[in-house]
């Protein structure tokens, strides 16, 4: 593979607010990407408890593009790892969610244990004299829990779930409701958005007021509240008060903006790579992503009520988190339209992406107002040092 500096083109970037479009559609930067960002020191959210509550709960997933599968593989405890056979690396399972002791490969029928390690062959008095099955284990990735969030990294040398969130933490607390509150998966939308990972990334839990017509018409632009980055990675979280929605006749019904449990800290967290998750008035939600190439990226926004809501309340979620927050949500649809324009019409032109509002008036570009680029900046300052451009 090219290093990057031999990439054609990439002598143009000086400076990380000013993005070479090139980045975000070139076959071998985004091959690149996978290895440093998918497969390299980062630590993935694969999955909430709340997903696979019970005890050989399974979700499969792809990290990257490598299938994984994220079972509860014994009380509170988690195994990741690859869904490719150990034999000879058929997929073994196809399902998304299931409840399974152990996968069965439907090639050849070895068996594996819930936690990946192999549990029985067929044939195996004809193998070779040499064959150890200790050596045929699937491929397990190392998993951490954080607030009932299970993560996974490839990489066995990665720092510490606790270093790689940082600044991240209290961020996230907030949006799974601190924690101490079992969630209840409420459901999935799922969408492909002909948009490069980055570029979902730039744009979505990011919201230009001018954009966004649903919060002028819902008077939900004013709402006080700061984005606050962390270098090491480029995470960045965001906290803010909502305010109730006053009826102003733009909505039918105005209950779907109502604010039943009367919660009105608000949250973002943009974990890097590719994972946002939001809490905004009554709707919790994840939007586990992965690129599918350098111009595609698939999101499943998953929706969260609390275990012991009651069940107006979880049905009122489910409502006001696809009708705001999901792929054609009131709010997101402005966001989604944005991803799919900007990735058609950059093209190969050669241009740049320019990050600019907050630059100028404030120099800490660690933290910022709600709509300002500057903290987006902080992911691209890292990524050029990480990817050596
Ligand atoms: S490929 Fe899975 S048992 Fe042969
Ligand atoms: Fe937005």
């Amino acid at each position: 593979m090219n290093k990057p500096s031999e990439l054609p083109g990439l002598g143009q970037w000086h400076d990380h607010t000013h993005v070479p479009f090139q980045v975000y559609s070139d076959e071998a930067i985004y091959r690149r990407e996978l290895d440093e960002y998918f497969y390299g020191p980062f630590w993935h959210p694969v999955a909430l408890q709340a997903e696979i509550p019970n005890v050989n709960d399974y979700k499969s997933l792809y990290i990257g593009e490598t299938p994984v599968i994220a079972v509860h593989s014994a009380e509170g405890e988690f195994s990741v790892m690859v869904n490719a056979c150990a034999h000879r690396g058929v997929q073994l399972t196809a399902e998304f969610l299931g409840n399974a002791g152990g996968f069965t490969c439907p090639y050849h029928g070895w068996v594996f244990k819930n936690d990946g390690s192999l549990l029985s062959t067929i044939g195996e008095e004809c193998f070779p004299d040499d064959y150890d099955p200790a050596n045929y284990n699937l491929k397990n990735l190392r998993v951490e829990t954080f607030c009932g969030i299970v993560f996974a990294t490839f990489d066995p040398a990665a720092p510490s779930l606790d270093d790689f969130l940082g600044n991240l933490k209290p961020h996230m607390k907030v949006v799974v409701g601190g924690g101490e509150r079992p969630l209840k998966l409420l459901g999935y939308q799922k969408i492909t958005f002909n948009t490069n990972w980055k570029l979902f990334m730039d744009n979505d839990g990011y919201h230009a007021g001018i954009l966004h017509a649903a919060f002028r018409l819902l008077d939900f632009a004013g709402g006080d509240g700061y984005l606050e980055a962390d270098g090491h990675y480029g995470h960045w979280g965001m906290n803010y008060q909502s305010k109730d929605y006053e009826d102003n006749g733009y909505l039918n019904d105005p209950t779907v903006v109502e604010s039943r449990s009367g919660e009105q800290t608000a949250a973002g967290a943009c974990v890097r790579p590719v994972t946002q998750a939001v809490r905004h008035m009554d709707s919790i939600n994840f939007r586990f992503a992965r690129p599918m190439g350098p111009n595609k990226t698939e999101v499943h926004y998953t929706y969260f009520g609390f275990a012991d809501d009651d069940p107006d309340l979880l049905n009122h979620r489910v409502r006001q988190g696809s009708n705001l927050l999901g792929p054609s949500g009131f709010i997101s649809i402005e966001d989604s339209s944005i991803f799919d324009r900007s990735q058609k019409a950059m093209g190969y032109t050669g241009g740049q992406m320019h990050f600019l509002k907050g630059m100028g008036s404030n120099p800490d570009i660690n933290r910022s107002s709600q709509n300002d680029e500057s903290v987006s900046t902080v992911f691209w300052a890292d990524y050029k040092t990480r990817m050596g451009f």
